[in-house]
C-alpha cells in the first residue's frame, strides 16, 4: 500500500467511523477529526489495536485552526496527503424556513458546507503532488426535496455542485460527491425523535417505517465503498455524484493485473 494518509472529518462514530476503520483494514493511514475526544480515540485506539495507523485531531471544523491541524497533522506524521473525506456534517435544523431560526441555518452551513469548501482549499496543492481524491458525502437529500429539511437539501445539493466545480478546476485531483444510502447511524435517531412535528407525515412515517423493519444499512457497507472511493476512484468519476451501491464501486475491490497502480 502506497504512503500518505487519508483525512475523514466526522469520525468519532457513525459512517465516518466506518470508512476509518475500512481505510486502515485497507493499510491506509487516516488522520480522523472530530469535537468529542473520548469517542474519537476509541475509534483511534480500535484501528491501532488492529496494527491499523491512526492519528487524531480533535476541535470542530468550522474552526480555521482544525482544520489547518488536520492538513498538518497528516503531513507531518505521515509525509504525505493522499485524500480527503469531507463527511462532518449535521442534519439541523429540521424546520421549515418560516420557523427555523437565521442563526441555526448560519451553522448548518458553516459545518455542512463552508468546512468542506475551506478545508478543501488547505489541502489542494498537497493533494495535487500525490494525484490525490477528495470525497464529498453528499446524500439523497441532494436531489430530492423533503419540507423542513431546507438547510439539509440545499448544503448537500451545493456540496455535489462544488465537486463539479472542483473536478473541472484541478485534472490531477479526483473528487466525488458520494451518497451513503440511508445508514443507521445518530444522525437517523435524529430524524426518528425530532422529525415528527416539522416533516410531511409520510415523510417521517417513511424513516421510522425503514429503521423498525430493519431496512437500515450498518455503516460499514457504505464505509468500506467510501474507503475504496477515496483510495482508487478512477479520473473518470471525477465531478460525479456516486451512491454507495454503484457497482463502479465495487468494481474497485477487484483491480485486475491490466490495471494501472493505485494511486
Ligand atoms: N445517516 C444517514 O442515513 C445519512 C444519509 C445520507 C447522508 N449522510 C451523511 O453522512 C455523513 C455522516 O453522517 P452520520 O449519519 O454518520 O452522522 P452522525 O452519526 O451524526 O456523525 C456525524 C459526525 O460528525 C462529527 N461532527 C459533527 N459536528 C462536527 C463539527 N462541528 N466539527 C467536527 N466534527 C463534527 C460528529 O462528531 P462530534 O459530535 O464528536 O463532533 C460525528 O463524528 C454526513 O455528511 C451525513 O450528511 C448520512
Amino acid at each position: 500500500m502506497e504512503q500518505g494518509a487519508i483525512i475523514v472529518t466526522g469520525a468519532s462514530r457513525g459512517l465516518g467511523a466506518a470508512a476509518a476503520r475500512a481505510l486502515a483494514n485497507f493499510g491506509a493511514p487516516v488522520v480522523i477529526g472530530a469535537r468529542t475526544a473520548s469517542d474519537l480515540e476509541a475509534v483511534a485506539n480500535d484501528i491501532r489495536a488492529r496494527d491499523g495507523r491512526a492519528v487524531t485531531v480533535v476541535g470542530d471544523v468550522t474552526e480555521d485552526s482544525v482544520r489547518a491541524r488536520l492538513v498538518e497533522t497528516a503531513l507531518q506524521e505521515f509525509g504525505r496527503l493522499r485524500g480527503l473525506v469531507n463527511n462532518a456534517a449535521m442534519l439541523r435544523p429540521i424546520a421549515p424556513l418560516a420557523q427555523a431560526e437565521s442563526g441555526a441555518w448560519e451553522a448548518h452551513l458553516q459545518l455542512n458546507l463552508i468546512a468542506p469548501v475551506l478545508l478543501t482549499k488547505l489541502a489542494l496543492e498537497h493533494l495535487r503532488e500525490s494525484n490525490g481524491r477528495v470525497i464529498n458525502v453528499s446524500s439523497g437529500a441532494a436531489l430530492r426535496v423533503t419540507p423542513g429539511w431546507g438547510a439539509y437539501d440545499l448544503s448537500k445539493a451545493a456540496l455535489n455542485h462544488f465537486t463539479r466545480q472542483l473536478a473541472a478546476e484541478e485534472p490531477n485531483v479526483i473528487s466525488v460527491a458520494f451518497r451513503p444510502g440511508v445508514v443507521d447511524t445518530e444522525m437517523q435517531a435524529e430524524i426518528r425523535s425530532t422529525g415528527r412535528e416539522a416533516m410531511p407525515p409520510e415523510a417521517y412515517a417513511r424513516f421510522v417505517r425503514s429503521f423498525e423493519e430493519g431496512e437500515l444499512l450498518p455503516p460499514e457497507k457504505p464505509g468500506r465503498a467510501l474507503a475504496m472511493l477515496v483510495l482508487w476512484a478512477p479520473q473518470t468519476l471525477s465531478g460525479e455524484y456516486v451512491s454507495w451501491d454503484d457497482p463502479r464501486v465495487e468494481a474497485l475491490a477487484e483491480p485486475t493485473s491490466a490495471d494501472p497502480p493505485r494511486g
